[in-house]
């Protein structure tokens, strides 16, 4: 049966960080493994390049949307092959091919009546590409996913219908329990889908950097919507709607995801799947989130790791085999460089990295480098058998994404290997003249690294060939199915010297990570100020301008019915006219309280309905764990007093 594994397409609005790295080196670890055991595997890759988030990042770079978009891609691209990531394709959602791909769903979807014409009006978070019903809005405005400000968007478009879908999704579920790997992410699926699915806008006429429609729709106002054109990726990198050359590869085995794309992964998507009438992907794995020392990774903080950073300092293989031990799967990990210099120490360089000095030293001393496994079996079977138990065990382990138990099992290997060389004192053998005994102990040690080397080959490939050169043997499906599955010795050969393969870190060799705190500007060197501007959340002082913050006067205040959050508001702003403004603020403040007081009013933002409820404008307010403060001027001002 031939395996198909993926990573998301990373958007191209920006360079990697550990997060895509993360995701990258498990696909890259299962489609390893899958090689190594002889399976026809197909590995994907690619960026994402469509929709407004590119354009603006464009924009914002100076640059033209498509030379933007080749640039970014080229920069994951070349940090995979400087990886060494083994995909067989890297997509680009830019590519003829995709953009074709795409196009063919689509009719096939309208042809059948699942895709139709319509208006949709409603909140849209650009950062996040996505359309929000407004019960989902935090404090009636923000986006509940990256909390970023909504904008109200209306416009015609075509709707994919999702609610058709609502039951055969809740019954894929219920009859695949491992769709959703870990399964401890099932029950959030399931629930939304429980809510009740809104049928899907999919195109957009607010912008052009999308994948046109089909010339038979002859509708060219329309492109499409980002999430449907890069989730059908999955099937155009296998040439669906061209040639279908490898379709055979579909369904795919795993799909990994970060658990912020899970809902796409896990519902838009299969629905799209039953609609094409393909077969839905065996597992969804959804990994959790990186943070840097606790701290959430962004631009703005300074924070966030670079991976090539990280793998110059450290080395890739390194930086892989942390990331997968450190986190069990599906769970928040934390980037430290304390933690990984750990376990770098102990791990990889005690307890592998010595052991196989020991035997190349043990070698050297007794018999000339040579090994021979003729004797392990008389003197050895405890420690064989043990060895065995381990191996069995792990295939399962990564068959459930497990890696973080699949490597704490691997590494039993080694203390076995350490353990036989305390209690069977080689030395002390050849002493005493047995010198068979003492061979057929580091024969056993030079085994169990021989097979905790293949075992170890998805994770770490280029090291594992080193210890496999040593050992003289090569790692490949053959010595997997010799040395692991049928549990066969490694005949007399010599063995190799080679250099320490885990130097000992003793220092943390990349800078730390900057403080959280407001960057100042101080007596700065140049390079400090260059590098605060860079930062992305900065902006010209006319930008600012933009804004027109005022002092109003609540003049009327009252609850909306039936919300929680919402107070409806009446401000004047001395302009003569008085605006109404529904804010999120009711926990923290009741209405009567607010007659007569004075507000900060953003008084130039687009008008909005919350609720149904039009509302002119935006109270200035901060918010943290003690709750909302109102921002207000110190002194009475007369209402419209300019603020700025
Ligand atoms: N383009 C979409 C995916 C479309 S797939 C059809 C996207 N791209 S992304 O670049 O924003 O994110 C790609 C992957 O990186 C996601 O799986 C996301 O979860 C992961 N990560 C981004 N930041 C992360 C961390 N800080 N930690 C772990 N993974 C994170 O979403």
């Amino acid at each position: 049966m031939s395996k198909y594994i993926t990573t998301p397409i990373y958007y191209v609005n920006g360079e990697a960080h550990i997060g895509h790295a993360y995701t990258t080196f498990i696909a890259d670890t299962m489609a390893r493994y899958e090689k190594l055991k002889g399976e026809d595997t197909y590995f994907l890759t690619g960026t994402d390049e469509h929709g407004q988030k590119i354009e603006e990042s464009a924009i914002k770079n100076n640059k033209s949307t498509a030379q933007f978009a080749d640039e970014i891609s080229a920069t994951f691209k070349n940090l995979w092959d400087e990886f060494d990531i083994c995909y067989d394709k890297f997509i680009r959602t830019t590519d003829e091919d995709h953009k074709r791909g795409v196009q063919k769903a689509f009719e096939v979807m309208y042809a059948k009546g699942d895709i139709y014409k319509d208006f949709y009006e409603g909140h849209y978070c650009v950062s996040c590409e996505t359309f929000f019903p407004e019960t989902q809005l935090i404090d009636g405005q923000f986006c509940p996913d990256c909390g970023r400000a909504t904008t109200i968007v209306k416009e015609e478009s075509y709707f994919f219908r999702l609610s058709k879908y609502e039951g055969a999704l809740l019954k894929h579920y219920a009859d695949n329990p491992d769709f959703v790997l870990p399964r401890s992410r099932t029950n959030e699926v399931i629930n939304f889908v429980k809510t009740g699915l809104r049928d899907l806008s999919v195109t957009r006429t607010s912008f052009t950097w999308g994948v046109k429609m089909p010339e038979s729709l002859n509708d060219d106002k329309h492109v499409m919507y980002v999430w449907l054109d890069a989730l059908m990726n999955y099937i155009t990198a296998l040439g669906y709607g061209k040639d279908d050359a490898n379709m055979r590869y579909w369904p795919a085995s795993i799909q990994f995801v970060g658990k912020d794309i899970l809902r796409f992964h896990a519902i838009y998507w299969p629905a799209f799947l039953m609609s094409l009438d393909l077969p839905l992907p065996k597992h969804i794995g959804a990994h959790g989130w990186w943070t840097r020392d606790g701290e959430k990774m962004s631009k703005s903080k300074g924070n966030v790791v670079a991976p090539k950073e990280v793998a110059d300092a450290y080395g890739v293989e390194n930086l892989r085999y942390f990331m997968l031990r450190e986190v069990p799967f599906g769970q928040d990990g934390d980037f430290s460089q304390r933690a990984f210099i750990d376990r770098i120490n102990s791990e990889l360089s005690n307890d592998l990295g010595n052991l196989l000095n020991r035997i190349i030293g043990m070698s050297e001393k007794y018999s000339d480098y040579e090994i021979n496994s003729v004797d392990v079996q008389k003197y050895h079977k405890k420690e064989l058998d043990a060895m065995n138990i381990v191996l069995d065990s792990l295939d399962s382990l990564m068959q459930q994404v497990q890696a973080h138990r699949y490597l704490e099992e691997l590494w039993k290997l080694f203390s076995i290997g350490n353990k036989a060389i305390e209690e069977h004192a080689p030395w002390v053998k050849m002493k005493n003249g047995k010198k068979d005994e003492a061979a057929a102990t580091v024969a056993l040690v030079a085994n169990i690294l021989a097979k905790a080397a293949i075992m170890l080959s998805p994770v770490m490939p280029k090291t594992t060939n080193i210890i496999a050169d040593a050992l003289n043997f090569t790692i490949d499906n053959i010595s997997y199915r010799e040395l692991v599955l049928d549990r066969k010795l490694l005949k007399l050969f010599s063995i190799k010297k080679v250099p320490p393969l885990f130097p000992r870190v003793e220092e943390p060799l990349m800078p730390e990570a900057p403080a959280a705190q407001p960057v100042l500007l101080k007596e700065e060197s140049k390079n400090t100020i260059e590098s605060i501007k860079e930062q992305d959340n900065l902006i010209e002082i006319g930008q600012f301008f933009k804004t027109s913050l005022k002092v109003g006067t609540v003049l009327e205040a009252e609850e909306v019915p039936k919300s929680t959050k919402l107070l409806k508001l009446q401000v004047d702003l001395g302009d003569g006219r008085i605006r109404q403004i529904v804010a999120g603020i009711k926990e923290f403040y009741s209405a009567e309280s607010l007659i007569g007081t004075q507000v900060c009013v953003v008084a130039n933002l687009k008008p909005a309905k919350l609720m149904g409820m039009l509302s002119e404008g935006m109270l200035l307010a901060a918010k943290d764990e003690d709750g909302l403060s109102l921002i207000r001027p110190e002194k009475p001002k007369k209402a419209g007093t300019p603020i700025g």
